[in-house]
């Protein structure tokens, strides 16, 4: 009896040092869940969107939550997000890719690996260097949509856009980065994109450590697979990946770490570099074919494109001013692009709210900016915000609209889709130049349509918010077939 009042007791001790933490008045409002440690762990990864709109309704701009023994600090006010992006003092420049990764394969870079890394992949994808990755992508992506459909093929294919889309510019984008040549078994990108997709598709449970005995064994040997595929990549000059890569297999060798460290950091960069631009593509093509006035607008500004075609300029150079189809992407994204921007607490900090509020952040919590609901999709901004409007970042003459407003306050930042501030993608011309080079692509030289003229878009698996682009639950389907243009 006298044992059980003990250990009764201990364990309310526990459950008391475990959960005690209280709000103190200059704090922002706290919401610790009721269950121990765990609080909303569940409800949060569940449908991360969902709950911060509860709590964004009970608590206001900023609230902390606990979370899996963490607590952050969630702020949806996009006029006060510079407080949090521009202050490298009291907040950590942690990506939460890297996060992730790191959980996902326990991996420990080298400590100055993350900067010169990040240098490296500035000066790769958004100098000099940028023209040549978009005609090796634009090469590639022919050349895999010729396979797809081969010129003698007259009759219908019909396929799932979202694997229609990931599958070609995965395909592409590897083969542009990552090298390896197609039909070579060691490194066919079609081996790597199926292994990948396993992978992905597990992604989300691996990172919040919910995988079921069964998926851990999946997860396990897909890894092995694709530790394997990749291995070859960078490793030589003449290995055929891009000379970003070979520069970063040097970085990692040069700072000591070990193949097991190399294998997992070059997964990584494939995931940072590949899991957006598929997924991203399917929306925007989506949308499109559901709208059938913004399908035209687009295909309008494509075909004036297209009859310059004889000139001198490449193609490439040709489609850089697309407004039309720069509004599209935009909207396409602000609809589905679903990031958490987070950074670590390492000091102390007052945050100072645009409103004039000020509230303390704690040593050792996280902070967190979810840009999806506020700006995206908040309905003072974006009238209607469910609704795809091909022409929302358009003014009336035809320039790009930059000018949004919030409570009469011009924003800053009225759609995140690239992040912001020191660790917004470095990838975002090229991912944008790819994007449109495969759509007019697609729109120019095929017929593509609806299996069913009347789908919608499918629904959002509500898993992925916070993980970058989200991807539909299902597909939509359908088919394409060369255009006759002679
Ligand atoms: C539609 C496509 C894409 C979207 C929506 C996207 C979005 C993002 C976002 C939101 C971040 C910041 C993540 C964070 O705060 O932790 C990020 C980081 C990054 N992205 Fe992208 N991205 C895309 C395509 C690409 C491509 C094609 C590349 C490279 C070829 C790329 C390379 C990177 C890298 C290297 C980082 C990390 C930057 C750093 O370490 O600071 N991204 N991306």
């Amino acid at each position: 009896m006298i044992w059980t009042i003990c250990l009764l007791v201990q364990a309310a001790l526990l459950y008391f040092i475990l959960t005690h933490r209280s709000r103190s008045k200059s704090e922002p409002p706290l919401d610790k869940g009721l269950i121990p440690w765990l609080g909303h762990a569940l409800e949060f990864g569940k449908d991360a969107s969902k709950f911060l709109s509860r709590m964004k309704l009970k608590h206001g701009d900023i609230f902390t939550v606990r979370a899996a023994g963490r607590y952050v600090t969630v702020l949806l006010d996009p006029h006060s997000y510079d407080e949090a992006i521009k202050d490298s003092e009291c907040l950590d420049f942690t990506r939460y890719a890297q996060v992730l990764m790191e959980r996902i394969f326990n991996l420990r870079l080298p400590h100055h690996q993350p900067h010169k890394a990040k240098a490296m992949m500035t000066k790769h994808f958004m100098g000099m260097n940028l023209d040549a990755l978009n005609s090796t992508v634009s090469r590639h992506l022919q050349a895999l949509l010729k396979a797809e459909m081969p010129q003698n093929r007259k009759d219908w294919k019909e396929e799932g856009l979202f694997d229609f889309s990931y599958s070609l510019l995965f395909k592409a984008g590897y083969l542009t980065l990552f090298g390896g040549e197609q039909n070579n078994n060691s490194s066919d990108p079609s081996s790597v994109y199926e292994e990948y997709k396993k992978f992905d598709g597990l992604l989300t449970k691996m990172a919040r450590g919910t995988l079921k005995p069964e998926e851990k064994r999946t997860a396990h040997s897909v890894q092995q697979r694709l530790w394997e595929l990749l291995a070859p990549a960078g490793l030589t000059e003449d290995s055929g990946s891009s000379p970003w890569l070979h520069g970063y297999r040097r970085l990692l060798q040069e700072e000591g770490a070990d193949e097991d460290t190399q294998r997992k950091a070059i997964l990584m960069q494939l995931w940072a570099t590949q899991g957006n631009v598929g997924p991203a593509t399917f929306w925007l093509l989506g949308y499109l074919l559901t709208n059938p006035e913004a399908l035209m607008a687009v295909k309008r500004e494509f075909s004036q494109i297209s009859q310059m075609e004889t000139s001198e300029t490449p193609l490439t150079d040709r489609l850089m001013n697309t407004p039309v189809f720069g509004s599209a992407l935009e909207e396409a994204l602000r609809l589905t692009a679903a990031p958490f921007i987070t950074r670590e607490v390492v000091k102390e900090k007052t945050l100072h709210m645009a409103d004039g509020q000020e509230y303390l952040l704690r040593k050792g919590d996280r902070m967190c900016l979810f840009p999806f609901i506020s700006p995206q999709m908040d309905p003072e901004i974006y009238h209607e915000p469910q609704k795809y409007k091909y022409n929302r970042f358009l003014n009336e003459d035809g320039s790009v609209k930059k000018h949004f407003y919030k409570g009469g306050r011009r924003l800053k930042y009225y759609t995140m889709p690239w992040g912001a501030g020191t660790n917004g993608c470095v990838g975002k011309q090229f991912a944008i130049n790819t994007i449109r080079q495969f759509v007019y692509m697609v729109l120019t030289n095929y017929d593509l349509e609806l299996c069913d003229p009347n789908a919608q878009m499918p629904e959002v698996n509500a898993s992925r918010y916070g993980f970058g682009m989200l991807q539909p639950e299902g597909d939509l389907l359908v088919r394409y077939k060369l255009r006759n243009t002679h």
